[in-house]
């Protein structure tokens, strides 16, 4: 806890851009003014601190983005962060503001910028889980995530109409870097046969088998999720092994890149950007410091922000339960 009061706080968006960072900008701006605390958007993440990019925000310059993908304050992955003499230009540059307290919105490696730099610094840092992968412990959701799902489900839902009318087998790839949670959900979610994710060894042998099963009683349509963090490689790899092991079987690969990061957020991501962002900048004033501001159980949670980067989330057994019977 920091007993200093604060006074001018900026907000960065960092690491890749997430549906909804725009709703929690938003969020922070105005419950910042509403406390009477001036509030600076800090430009293309820590780089922006780095280079002295800031500019003082209003009630206005957040008006009308609640609903936009992306983020206004534009983002980065900083490297001149990662090194001391940049941490030291960044402190430098808060200074010459007068910015004594710092909303971070992004994924882990920008919560450990936050953590190194506030370690060193006098500047207390908020983080608020801003990444499509959901790879945040201490929050049921990041910011991003649902959005990333829906838009997920929503071309694999297109790719089985296209599968079905050719009778085809499709591998699908979606995001996540290391962590399965958008195969997860939405493999479910569209009824996937099968989903390959990092958390878990994938076992070729048995995914040839359910598919060449499946391939002799005749089965339609054929979906296989994997995520691009899986430890046997992507679409690309997988379904190698797939059209080498099933020579009869026609398959096709989809890889769905970056529409995953687009597009209007949803309502869950809208609302949560909203709460987190609100807690952020009370959390400031409450003086607390470097904690991430997450949800669980429906209630706002505050974890350490090493915590927060340390351990991951885990993924229950019961999801894969589900898969196997529900697509059998
Ligand atoms: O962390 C978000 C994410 O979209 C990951 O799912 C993906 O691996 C990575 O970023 C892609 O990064 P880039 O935009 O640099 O290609």
């Amino acid at each position: 806890m920091s007993t200093k009061k604060v006074t001018k706080i900026g907000v960065l968006t960092s690491g890749g851009d997430a549906p909804g960072m725009n709703a929690a900008i938003r969020a922070v701006v105005r419950t910042a003014i509403y406390h009477g605390i001036e509030v600076y958007g800090i430009v293309r993440g820590y780089n922006g601190m780095v280079e002295g990019d800031i500019f003082k925000m209003d009630s206005k310059s957040v008006a009308n983005i609640i609903q936009r993908g992306g983020t206004i304050l534009k983002t980065a992955r900083s490297a001149a962060f990662f090194e001391p003499e940049g941490r030291q230009k960044a402190y430098d540059n808060l200074k010459k503001f007068g910015i004594n307290g710092l909303v971070i919105i992004g994924g882990d490696g920008s919560f450990k910028g936050a953590q190194k730099f506030s370690n060193e610094f006098d500047i207390p840092c908020i983080g608020l889980p801003g990444t499509i992968d959901k790879d945040i412990a201490g929050s049921d959701f990041t910011i991003g995530f649902d959005t990333a799902v829906n838009t997920a489900v929503e071309a694999i839902d297109k790719i089985r109409d296209t599968a079905d009318a050719h009778d085809r087998l499709f591998v699908v790839e979606v995001m996540g870097r290391d962590a399965g949670y958008i195969a997860l959900h939405s493999g479910i979610a569209t009824g996937a046969e099968n989903i390959l994710i990092p958390e878990t060894k994938t076992d070729i042998e048995e995914l040839i088998a359910s598919l060449t099963e499946k391939e002799k009683r005749k089965k339609l349509v054929n979906l296989v999720v994997v995520a691009e963090g899986d430890e046997l490689g992507g679409a690309n790899e997988i379904g190698a092994i797939m059209k080498t092991r099933l020579p009869n079987a026609d398959i096709r690969i989809c890889i769905l890149g970056h529409i995953q990061r687009g597009g209007a957020p949803s309502c869950l991501d809208r609302l949560i950007a909203s709460r987190m962002g609100f807690h952020a900048v009370e959390c400031l004033i409450e003086g607390r410091n470097n904690v991430m501001v997450g949800i669980v159980n429906n209630k706002v949670h505050y974890t350490p922000l090493d915590n927060a980067v340390k351990a991951k989330q885990k993924i229950s057994q019961d999801w894969f339960k589900i898969v196997k019977i529900l697509a059998s």
